[in-house]
């Protein structure tokens, strides 16, 4: 790949965004007021704005490998809080994706070194699902499977936060989990039923 592509690709993505109007820059130095904070997988072949059409400051984005909210990241948590407590954004979305290389590395019995920490979680979602999961004789649909959990048990994670239980009192912020077929690039919604979690984990987790 040569980089000097990436300054002339830069040079012409700027012309066609002063196309569609002449104040573009000026509009966009103002500030941002995204509506969504997404979190997805680093994987290259996930893209956050392109594959739901979105442009520049239309979504908070945070990536890491296997879209993971954990309540020990640091870097995870200030997101969420600044996102929902300061950003106000009214839908948070966990978007996993088939395929998916952390998904896969934590279903094998395989020493990955400091990986290892981080695919823990995916593990311990595992775990916590395993008689569905070993009940699945296919491996790529098991594999599947264990991507949509996964997705599933980030959002309880984000439900977990005292700034989503607070956002959806005052507000009525909505949570998702969606995955990404990088087979056919469709975006299918799971459907979590954000609201019987937020009920049923409130029970324990209630923090505000
Ligand atoms: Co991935």
């Amino acid at each position: 790949m040569n980089l000097d592509n990436v300054f002339k690709n830069n040079e012409a993505w700027i012309k066609r965004q002063l196309a569609t109007s002449e104040t573009y820059f000026d509009d966009l130095g103002k500030g941002q007021s995204p509506e969504l904070l997404y979190i997805g997988c680093s994987d290259s072949r996930v893209t956050a704005e392109d594959l739901m059409g979105l442009g520049p400051g239309e979504v908070f984005v945070h990536r890491n490998i296997a879209n993971m909210v954990s309540g020990t990241d640091f870097n995870a948590m200030s997101v969420v809080e600044y996102a929902v407590t300061h950003l106000k954004v009214n839908h948070v979305v966990v978007c996993g994706h088939y395929a998916c290389g952390g998904v896969k590395a934590a279903m094998q019995s395989a020493d990955l070194g400091v990986l290892n920490g981080w695919l823990r979680n995916i593990r311990d979602v595992y775990r916590i699902h395993k008689d569905e999961l070993n009940a699945i004789t296919d491996e790529e649909e098991k594999y599947d499977r264990l991507v949509e959990l996964n997705v599933k048990e980030q959002c309880v994670n984000l439900i977990k936060t005292a700034a989503v239980q607070k956002a959806y009192r005052d507000r009525g912020l909505k949570v998702h989990g969606w995955v990404f077929d990088v087979h056919t690039g469709k975006l299918i919604d799971l459907k979590i039923d954000f609201e019987k979690y937020l009920k049923d984990i409130m029970e324990i987790y209630h923090l505000d």
